[in-house]
């Protein structure tokens, strides 16, 4: 007999994203007219072509793979040593935060590294995620066995889940009981909230003093705004001791369809043996992405790099704005429609209350229905979710603005 992963069978219903181009494509066809009217601001995907300074770069690396004398087969599984080195000078050490190449591993994207790190980590560790939260973190957890079931508001047994809600500002204070690994995301996919350098600095004392370690995905650090928000886990002292950091070029370059991100574990970061002696994860993450790992591609590393140079850099800003712009659109127009609107500022997730007697799916169904928008049901992020739902302001100014229209338009 073979068994299957029965840890897979305690998951809720699909994975969001899937779950929601379910009843989108259900609605379509069962409304072609409204189809063609469909705008969606679901999932985070971008909607803007590659910078220019990417496509050079991309067109380029081809023509190196063309010709026999400058082919590459196999790369380095922890990513061309260009790559490292642009991104840990440009994104670290250029300001002023100790990075270092060789701790810095390109990957295919950030989902993905927040799932394997896993690998890496023993099982008894006691996890702590947000709520609401990006559903990879809870669900990769599930995966891997560190769960019971779920209960019927969808909490998993065995999870510490840190509540986010407009009385914290939706970044959660440290727990009063033990925890061992903590997921953190600044700015906040789903909320749009950032965490401050105190909230940090809180978090950082937390993992310290329980010797726990901070996952923190800062993923769409690109859309912070205000000059007091870090941009990095590692700007607060002591980090390098307790966090390992995930950052994507999917979301400031365009890079979703184009897949390179990378993670940073810091040597200084250690981790218990099942007999209590503390060593290195680097060398273990190192020895995972050799093993199960064959690297980005030379040609999307080459294109990942050229975000680094001074055209790549100005058209990231360009890109940046483009979708903030979005955002204000946005933001502007939920609350001229009487909705009470977070985020949206630091962050291209606009985080909206649903109106009374509407609960996050049926605000779903409305606005597919009535308004032909597709937006993100609050509660596909977890049970304090519940009560709200997510637009995201990747999409081009024309839509962004129709949106904004039609959410006015919108009786309740
Ligand atoms: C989202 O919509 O939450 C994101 O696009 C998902 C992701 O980046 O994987």
């Amino acid at each position: 007999m073979s068994y299957l992963n029965d840890n897979y069978l305690k998951l809720k219903a699909g994975y969001l994203f899937p779950e929601i181009g379910r009843r989108v494509k259900a609605f379509c066809d069962a409304n072609p007219d409204a189809a063609k009217r469909l705008i969606r601001c679901g999932i985070g995907d971008v909607t803007e072509p590659l910078p220019p300074a990417v496509v050079a770069a991309l067109h380029r690396a081809v023509d190196e793979m063309a010709s026999r004398a400058t082919f590459r087969g196999y790369g380095p599984e922890q990513g061309y040593d260009f790559l490292r080195s642009a991104i840990a000078k440009n994104d670290f050490r250029d300001h002023g935060l100790d990075v270092a190449d060789d701790e810095v591993f390109v990957s295919d994207g950030s989902k993905c590294d927040c799932g394997n790190i896993l690998d890496v980590l023993g099982h008894q560790n006691k996890i702590a995620i947000s709520d609401p939260v990006y559903p990879v973190y809870v669900d990769t957890n599930v995966m891997a066995g560190h769960t019971g079931d779920a209960d019927a508001a969808g909490a998993y047994a065995g999870l510490i889940y840190l509540p986010c809600t407009p009385a914290n500002s939706f970044i959660p204070e440290p727990p009063k009981e033990h925890a061992d690994i903590i997921y953190l995301c600044s700015p906040n996919n789903p909320t749009g909230a950032v965490a401050t350098r105190a909230q940090l600095e809180a978090w950082v004392a937390y993992a310290l003093a329980h010797k726990a370690i901070i996952l923190f995905d800062a993923a769409y650090e690109a859309y912070i705004a205000d000059p007091a928000i870090p941009h990095s886990i590692y700007e607060i002292p002591g980090a390098r001791q307790c966090a390992i950091e995930f950052r994507s070029f999917s979301k400031n370059g365009g890079f979703t369809g184009t897949r390179c991100a990378y993670t940073v574990v810091p040597k200084s970061l250690l981790a218990a043996t099942r007999t209590g002696e503390y060593q290195p994860l680097h060398p273990l993450w190192n020895r995972r992405m050799a093993t199960k790992f064959n690297g980005v591609s030379y040609i999307v590393q080459r294109a990942a790099e050229a975000l680094y140079s001074t055209d790549g850099k100005a058209q990231i800003k360009a890109l940046i704005e483009h979708y903030m712009g979005n955002a204000r659109v946005l933001v502007t127009g939920a609350k001229a429609a009487g909705l009470t609107v977070y985020g949206g500022i630091n962050a291209p997730y606009i985080w909206v209350e649903t109106p009374a007697g509407y609960n996050s799916w049926q605000a779903f169904d409305k606005i597919l229905n009535d308004a032909n928008v597709v937006i993100t049901p609050g509660s596909g992020f977890g049970s304090k979710g519940e009560g709200y739902f997510r637009i995201s302001s990747f999409n081009s100014r024309a839509n962004a603005e129709e949106v904004a229209r039609r959410l006015q338009a919108l009786a309740w």
